[in-house]
C-alpha cells in the first residue's frame, strides 16, 4: 500500500478517523459529482441523514485521487468543528474497497439553487446573515492559515438555512500553498481573483478567496451568478484584463456595496482581511436592526 492509504489505516486504528461500516448506511440517493468522483445522500439506521463523496474508480490516475482525498481530509479535520463549515464525520468504504467520505449532510443544497429557488422570499436581514455564515466559515479557514482556493456558490452548502463552506478539494495550508503552482486558474472564473486570472505565476493567497467572498457577497444581493450570460473563455478578458465587474442592485446598502467593491479591488493590498470584513458586516447588520 502507498503513503495516503497508511496514513488512513493509522488515522483510524489511532481512532483519530471515525471509521462507519457501510452496510450501516440505506436510502442511496446520488445527488451530485465531486472533483473526484459522485455524492450520494444516505441515511444510517437511525435516520441521520449524511452525504457520501465517493473515491472515483480510476486506473492511472488513482493514486493522485486518493492524494487528493487524502489532502482535503487533512484539512477538514482541522477545520470541520465550527458551525459554518460542512463537517467532515469519518470515513468509510464500500465492497470494493473504495474509500468514502461521510460529510454532514446539507437539506438545502448549494447556495447558488437555494437563492435560485428562494430568493423572493429572503429578507435583507436574511441575507446578511448568509454573508455573515460565509465570512464567519471563512475566517475560521485562515485563522488556521488554510485558504480555500475554490470559493463559489455551489461550494457553499445550506443546511436549514444556515451556510456552510465546503469542498475543500482544492483547499491548501499556506506552507504548502507556494510549493505548487499547478492550479491556479482552476475554479469557476468569475469567482477567481483577476490577479491569477492575469498571470499564471500569481499564486492564490488569503486575499484571492476574499476577492471570491466579494462576488458572493455581490450575490446574495442579486440572487444569480455573476455574469451568467457571457461566455467562460470571454471572462478571462473581462475579468482580468478588462476589469469588468458586475453591476451592483439598486437597493443594496451603501456600507454593504463599499464592502464587497473593496473586498473585490483589483489590487489584492486594497483589499480588506477576513476580520475586517466580518466587523464591517457585524456593524452593518447592527445598524438595520
Ligand atoms: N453535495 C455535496 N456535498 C453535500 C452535502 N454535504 N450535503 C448536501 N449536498 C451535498
Amino acid at each position: 500500500a502507498n503513503i495516503e492509504e497508511e496514513w488512513i489505516k493509522q488515522k483510524i486504528e489511532d481512532e483519530d478517523i471515525l471509521y462507519f461500516e457501510y452496510g450501516k448506511f440505506i436510502e442511496f440517493e446520488k445527488i451530485g459529482k465531486g472533483g473526484f468522483g459522485d455524492v450520494y445522500k444516505a441515511e444510517t439506521i437511525d435516520e441521520k441523514k449524511v452525504a457520501l463523496k465517493c473515491l472515483r474508480k480510476s486506473s492511472k490516475i488513482e493514486e493522485n485521487v486518493l492524494k487528493d482525498f487524502v489532502k482535503e481530509l487533512k484539512v477538514l479535520r482541522i477545520i470541520s468543528y465550527h458551525d459554518n463549515i460542512n463537517s467532515f464525520l469519518g470515513i468509510t468504504k464500500d465492497y470494493e474497497e473504495n474509500y468514502i467520505m461521510v460529510l454532514e449532510y446539507a437539506n438545502n443544497g448549494n447556495l447558488r439553487d437555494y437563492l435560485r429557488k428562494n430568493f423572493c422570499s429572503l429578507q435583507w436581514k436574511d441575507k446578511i446573515q448568509m454573508a455573515l455564515d460565509i465570512t464567519c466559515g471563512l475566517k475560521c479557514l485562515h485563522s488556521n492559515d488554510i485558504i480555500h482556493r475554490d470559493l463559489h456558490s455551489k461550494n457553499i452548502l445550506v443546511n436549514n438555512g444556515k451556510l456552510l463552506i465546503a469542498d475543500f478539494g482544492l483547499s491548501k495550508q499556506i506552507a504548502e500553498a507556494t510549493s505548487n503552482s499547478t492550479s491556479n486558474r482552476m475554479g469557476m472564473t468569475a469567482y477567481i481573483d483577476p490577479q491569477c486570472l492575469k498571470s499564471v505565476n500569481h499564486k492564490k493567497n488569503k486575499k484571492s478567496d476574499i476577492y471570491s467572498l466579494g462576488v458572493l457577497l455581490w450575490e446574495i444581493t442579486s440572487g444569480h451568478p455573476p455574469f451568467r450570460y457571457v461566455e467562460q473563455n470571454m471572462l478571462v478578458y473581462y475579468i482580468g484584463h478588462g476589469n469588468q465587474r458586475e453591476k451592483p442592485i439598486d437597493s443594496t446598502p451603501a456600507k454593504y456595496l463599499q464592502l464587497y467593491q473593496e473586498c473585490w479591488d483589483d489590487d489584492p493590498e486594497k483589499r480588506p482581511d477576513v476580520d475586517q470584513v466580518y466587523d464591517e458586516i457585524v456593524r452593518i447588520s447592527g445598524q438595520l436592526n
